[in-house]
């Protein structure tokens, strides 16, 4: 791949007009341009320009079957991109309404009109509205639909800074376009819609994320795709061996399961750091962070996760031990993307 010189520009209030403008002649002219969401930093394309779409699998070294997901501007856009069945199209009313702009994702059958490569030759595109201000306005800008998957590497950790984006992409494309940290800090949840005569749908779970069980409950009942992580995948694209660093994690679910080696580096990725608890006091770290400092709070651990786990990558040990969250709400997702961190290749 040719080395690219790639630009930083700051989308914040003043600078917002120039980011959108900039942002949007490259997408035009079928570059591929790194914009934050309130996820994760993704890495955009017009979805209806094929080659501008390659680009995005060439830059990512992606896997050509592991599908992209398609960001709308607006709400009329869906009919572009999607094919609404009548028989789901009151439940895709209902969680539209509720959670866009914002992190669900809905797979839905796709448009014939969508270049085949976004979805990877499969029949149905996943799709959602973006809730940042500087994606949406970008989205809608453009005109067009916007497959954006997450800005780093294939396999690796997903970027929540525009400096993240940099250390996975830099010199690999023209433009980052800086919208602060991600408030999210995990990926869309990932759902599918099925009809049920007289009853509530079936929400098929894809992946789990910042809309929880306990948020999708009230439209829909929710059921988990059954996978056992490091077998063959259950959904297009959703690997086992993910969201990785390049040091090896192991998700401790026990602390009396430590069995540190001698001459061994660890660190301690732990829930609320402090001076003492069941993990802190296991070993002599080499470091330590944490996800959610001092008072554990679910939400501020999903927003830290990605930016930690580059952390604790960086810190130079052989070894990252993570201690397990609780699974309830965001924890669901926040666990999900642990195991598959922790899995080996
Ligand atoms: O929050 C997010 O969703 C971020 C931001 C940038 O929007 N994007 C993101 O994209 O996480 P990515 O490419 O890292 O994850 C896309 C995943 C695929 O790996 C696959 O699991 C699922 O979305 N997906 C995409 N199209 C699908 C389809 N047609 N059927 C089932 N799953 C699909
Ligand atoms: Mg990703």
């Amino acid at each position: 791949m040719s080395e690219t010189e790639t630009r930083i520009v700051q989308a914040n209030d003043e600078e917002m007009k120039e980011a959108v403008r900039e942002a949007c002649g490259l997408l035009r002219s079928g570059e591929v341009v790194a914009l934050p969401t309130e996820t994760v930093y993704g890495l955009a394309a017009d979805a209806f320009n094929p080659d501008a779409v390659a680009r995005v699998f060439e830059v990512k070294e992606r896997p050509t079957f592991d599908p992209l997901i398609v960001h709308i501007g607006s709400w009329p856009d869906l009919k572009k991109v999607a094919v609404v069945p009548d028989d789901i199209e009151e439940a895709v009313g209902q969680v539209t309404s509720e959670f866009w702009p914002g992190p669900l994702t809905l797979v839905l059958p796709k448009h014939p009109d969508l270049p085949d490569l976004v979805t990877s030759g499969l029949p149905k595109v996943a799709v959602r509205q973006s809730g940042s201000k500087v994606f949406r306005a970008i989205n809608k800008e453009l005109g067009s639909a916007i497959a954006a998957p997450s800005a780093n590497r294939f396999g690796r950790i997903s970027p929540t800074s525009a400096a993240a984006v940099e250390k996975e992409l830099g010199g690999r494309i023209p433009l980052i376009v800086d919208g602060g940290a991600c408030r999210e800090g995990l990926e869309s949840t990932i759902i599918e819609i099925l009809p049920r005569e007289g009853k509530k749908p079936i929400f098929k779970l894809h992946r789990a994320g910042p809309i929880t069980k306990e948020m999708l409950q009230k439209f829909g009942k929710v059921e988990k795709v059954k996978e056992k992580v490091g077998e063959a995948p259950h959904a297009p694209g959703q690997l086992a061996s993910h969201y990785a660093p390049r040091t090896p994690l192991t998700l401790l679910a026990k602390p009396e399961d430590f069995q540190p080696e001698e001459g061994k580096r660890y660190g301690l990725m732990s829930y609320r750091g402090g001076d003492s608890g069941p993990y802190v006091d296991l070993h002599e770290w080499d470091v330590v962070e944490a996800l959610s400092p001092g008072s554990g709070k679910l939400a501020e651990a999903a927003v830290r996760l990605f930016f930690v786990m580059r952390q604790l990558d960086e810190a130079g040990v052989d070894e990252i031990i993570a201690e397990p969250l609780s699974e309830t709400g965001l924890g669901v997702a926040i666990m999900d993307r642990l195991r598959r961190a922790s899995v080996k290749e």
